[in-house]
């Protein structure tokens, strides 16, 4: 059975990601699979993505995929059997199976870099009151959450999980200094930026950055990392001292 998408033919990379997305609603990765970082990531060979509709691994006539809880309670749960067929496909002992679920470990960029070192993600989106738990139990390596609300599917959560990973891999970014800088990258949030014109509106661009002297936008940005951290993230600022990173 072909996947329902697979939207960029790729060519060949020394390194390459295999990443296989299980879900109701393939149509929904379409255009985000077809444009900008995620495009190029697959035209350049860093990864390969299929997106395959878990109703073509049902066996019932209408392509059925849900029944009630047992024990009773609201909405639906995704059946074992269309799941187990669609992951035993794609399942290898290089793959890293993940469930996207709110009660999964929160995703951070950690995550993100632990799973740009892998060979093969799969993902498994969820929908109604998610999928039935001896799934995840016989063939789910990890449970991933984007963050502590609750969304319809898991679609939108296997986005954020995919762009934050294809980004990292060799070859993606046009400019690979990008990801030594930005947020998180040293337990810091970045710093502000400004662009063309020097004065908008009555508004100037810090002098610190039009000195060109790189030692002191150097100095300037770090200043203001560190203030921005300390003032929306304490969390991660105090972690940050904790590991003796000032
Ligand atoms: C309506 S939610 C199910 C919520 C579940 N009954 C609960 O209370 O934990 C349906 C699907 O959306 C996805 N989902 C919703 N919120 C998510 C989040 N914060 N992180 C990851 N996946 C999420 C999961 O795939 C989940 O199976």
């Amino acid at each position: 059975m072909p996947p329902r998408v697979r939207v960029v033919p790729n060519s060949l990379s020394p390194r390459r990601l295999f990443i296989d997305i299980f879900t109701l609603f393939p149509v929904v990765f379409e255009g985000f699979l077809s444009v900008s970082m995620l495009e190029k990531a697959q035209r350049v060979g860093a990864v390969r993505i299929n997106v395959w509709d878990i109703r073509d691994f049902s066996r019932s006539k209408q392509y059925k995929v849900d029944a009630p809880p047992f024990g009773g309670g609201p909405g639906m749960v995704i059946r074992p059997e269309p799941l187990f067929s669609a992951i035993e496909q794609v399942k290898s002992p290089s793959s890293w199976v993940i469930n996207l679920s709110p009660g999964g470990r929160r995703f951070d960029q950690e995550k993100a870099r632990e799973l740009a070192g892998k060979e093969h993600l799969v993902l498994v989106c969820g929908h109604y009151e998610g999928i039935d738990e001896r799934v995840v139990s016989a063939l789910v390596d990890e449970e991933i959450s984007i963050g502590d609300y609750v969304l319809t599917g898991g679609e939108v959560p296997a986005m954020a999980v995919l762009d934050a990973v294809v980004r990292l891999l060799p070859g993606v970014l046009g400019d690979e200094r990008s990801l030594e800088e930005e947020s998180f990258s040293e337990g810091l949030l970045e710093y502000p930026h400004y662009t063309r014109p020097e004065r908008f509106r009555g508004l100037s661009v810090p002098p610190a950055l039009l000195s060109g002297n790189h030692a002191l936008v150097a100095q300037w940005r770090r200043k203001m990392a560190e203030e921005r951290t300390r003032r929306v993230r304490p969390d991660l600022w105090e972690r940050r001292i904790r590991d003796g990173n000032r």
